[in-house]
């Protein structure tokens, strides 16, 4: 390729990566898959890496920052971020309008928008590139996150609009959707680490981590609030906004425009029930002056400015009666205190449970018996316990201890020095952990087993049929089909998908041990470098961590996992019913990079011929078609590549990859 081509070229792939960021991003509507989109980012990375002379910074290749930064710098804001007045209730919004009127000519508009909760950014702009990203600080300097900020999609890196200024600051809220942290929480559980509390913390969290690549695997997003220049577009707040949505930034759809008043109350109201629908938490409603020379006319006190206000959500209290504690053992082992409560309905639904989180709160609480209690539903899932009220505690009540030994197992608990939880370090024979980690075996990224639920393993596990997971091959259709809730289908059914999960690929298998800290891609590959589990078995602590991705951690818990001998009795009992511990089914396998991908090749090639190409697709899992159809993955296309088939190709959107590329992404190259 000339270096006029590839310029152009580069320069194609980067508008194009960026519309399907943005489409991804912020319209929520991807017109490619993600595979897909993965393939036009590695072909950019080629030329990149090609033609360095054409590379710029905030290319869409740099969004997953691998510079790791060691701390951060401070910046001065060139607009102080300040603060907002707050109020609760309806009669001081009345009032904070009434000072606006008092204070302005002409008439009032009021632009309303959600507070979200989450940690605030003030990122400058210059000459369309993102220069660089604040966090809020002391309001006058903020932490320089410039990198971490870069690697969430909904940002525009570039902007080429014409109506942009030449320099502007643009500021809003980092959020984490509360889908991603319970999703974060739920991998962070398997790998035996605490979850996160609530999404604000983690959001703001993340956005201070000082690996960007952690960052970039949150996805995090960016809901905009604030436009600020010497020269903005428009005269007024609300098509300042509007504007920055051209120009590829997230600005949330509720805003609104209000002509009075009452139409912001609604709006409050509105929003007050509604908000639990929104895939993110907001604690409140903001509500701002539209017009900019009205803003200007307002003007600022020391902390915020005169022209809006923040209506806050109360988060609403309950007062009821502690029943019990109890003590729950997770999957994982940790030990979690739970208080009963006489129900009591709060923020529309009936509370009977709140969580005491660990000893540490309860000795904080001072917890009796029969107490009365405040309940709150803050930002996180579940209810707690937020005080007590200890005028109404009877003298003779008995304080709640902490508990010394598993409830389930009855092993004595163990508290490491430093972390807040008690677990039960009986991690073989304990039922819940026992009963997890069939869970995690049978779940589908492992070895899915399709029938089997949490209801099946605890009915399995009550009835003495299973005590972990090696048993589930054991299974007879006549000890399942007498159990409560299961008939002679789904009983069969089950024994039908136990069977065929015997075909799970090594990689999946390895997964499903439930070693700690071997996770999906972890486990993939160590089934890449240790070919079957007897090599795994062997391999040393060195041996271990020569693998790139395996750190000391890891490597401690495999050798641990495998030096126990009843883990050792597991392997070998599924051995003998056939499960894959190799990929000796297939020798010549060397990954399984292109599983589930239909490839075409067409053209001629100059690394390999096409039988060598067609066997590297095989040996990573791949398959070989003639003809270009609907389920082509990619096309793997060489020189004088026929004509037909890029017609079709085109026709039918499916992507062609040089050889290069292709061995890029089987890492021969
Ligand atoms: S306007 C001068 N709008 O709430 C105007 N703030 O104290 C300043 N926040 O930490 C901010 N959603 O990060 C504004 N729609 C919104 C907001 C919002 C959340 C946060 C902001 C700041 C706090 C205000």
């Amino acid at each position: 390729m000339k270096q006029s081509e590839a310029k152009e070229h580069i320069e194609k792939l980067r508008k194009e990566i960026e519309e399907h960021n943005h489409r991804y991003y912020v319209l929520n509507q991807p017109l490619i898959s993600d595979f897909e989109y993965d393939i036009l980012l590695n072909e950019l990375d080629t030329l990149e890496k090609k033609f360095p002379e054409f590379i710029i910074e905030g290319s869409p290749t740099h969004r997953v920052g691998s510079d790791i930064t060691k701390e951060f710098e401070q910046y001065e804001h060139i607009y102080p971020m300040l603060s907002l007045g707050n109020t609760y209730s309806e009669e001081e919004l009345r009032e904070f309008d009434t000072r606006i009127k008092k204070n302005t000519s002409g008439s009032i508009e009021y632009v309303c928008e959600l507070k979200f909760d989450g940690a605030s950014i003030s990122i400058t702009y210059k000459n369309g590139s993102l220069f660089r990203a604040l966090t809020r600080g002391d309001g006058n300097k903020g932490d320089d996150v410039t990198l971490n900020v870069k690697t969430i999609k909904s940002i525009p890196l570039k902007i080429s609009d014409k109506t942009v200024p030449t320099e502007f600051v643009i500021r809003g809220e980092i959020l984490m959707p509360r889908a991603v942290l319970n999703k974060l929480n739920d991998e962070r559980l398997k790998a035996e680490l605490p979850p996160f509390a609530n999404p604000r913390n983690t959001a703001a969290g993340t956005l201070k981590l000082l690996d960007a690549r952690i960052v970039a695997s949150r996805s995090l997003e960016c809901m905009i609030y604030f436009l600020l220049a010497e020269e903005l577009p428009h005269d007024n707040h609300y098509d300042n906004l509007k504007e920055a949505s051209e120009w590829g930034f997230s600005v949330p759809d509720s805003i609104r425009l209000c002509r009075n008043i009452d139409e912001v109350i609604q709006f409050i109201s509105y929003w007050e029930s509604e908000r639990k629908n929104l895939p993110y938490n907001i604690d409140g409603v903001v509500v701002k002056v539209n017009s900019l020379s009205q803003q200007e006319e307002l003007g600022f006190t020391a902390k915020s400015p005169r022209w809006a206000i923040a209506y806050k959500y109360k988060a609403e209290v309950a007062s009821t009666k502690l029943l019990s504690v109890i003590f729950q053992v997770g999957r994982t082992g940790n030990v979690t205190p739970v208080a009963n409560l006489e129900p009591v309905l709060l923020s529309g639904s009936t509370v009977k449970r709140a969580t005491l989180h660990n000893a540490d709160q309860i000795a904080l609480l001072d917890l009796h018996l029969n107490d009365m209690v405040y309940v709150e539903k803050g930002g996180e899932i579940i209810p707690k316990i937020v005080g007590v009220d200890h005028s109404l505690r009877n003298e003779n009540s008995k304080r709640i201890e902490f508990i010394s030994n598993c409830p389930e197992c009855g092993t004595a608990l163990i508290k490491n020095e430093g972390e807040a939880n008690h677990f039960c370090p009986n991690y073989l024979h304990c039922p819940p952990q026992l009963k997890g980690r069939i869970e995690h075996f049978i779940s589908r990224k492992a070895m899915d087993i399709d029938g089997l639920g949490e209801e099946t393993i605890d009915l399995l596990f009550s009835n003495n049929l299973i005590r972990n997971f090696s048993d589930l091959y054991d299974l007879q259709l006549e000890q399942l089909v007498p159990l409560e809730r299961l008939g002679e289908k789904s009983a069969s059914n089950i024994l039908r998908s136990i069977k065929k999960s015997i075909n799970t690929p090594y990689h999946r298998v390895l997964f499903a041990l439930g070693i700690r800290h071997v996770g999906e891609t972890v486990a993939k590959t160590i089934s890449g470098r240790f070919r079957s589990i007897d090599d795994l078995i062997k391999a040393n602590h060195e041996q271990l961590t020569s693998v790139r991705e395996i750190g000391p951690k890891i490597a401690m818990s495999i050798i641990a996992y495998f030096s126990d001998n009843e883990n050792l009795e597991i392997i070998n009992r599924l051995r003998l019913v056939g499960i894959n511990f190799s990929d000796n089914k297939n020798p010549n396998l060397t990954s399984n990079t292109l599983e589930g991908k239909t490839i075409v090749i067409s053209g001629l090639f100059q690394k390999h011929s096409r039988d060598e190409y067609k066997e590297l697709i095989e040996k990573n899992c791949g398959r070989n078609s003639m003809s270009v159809s609907g389920n082509t993955s990619f096309i793997l296309a060489g020189e004088n590549m026929g004509q037909s088939k890029k017609e079709k190709a085109l026709e039918l959107g499916v992507p062609l990859l040089s050889e290069i590329e292709f061995l890029k992404i089987i890492g021969e190259e």
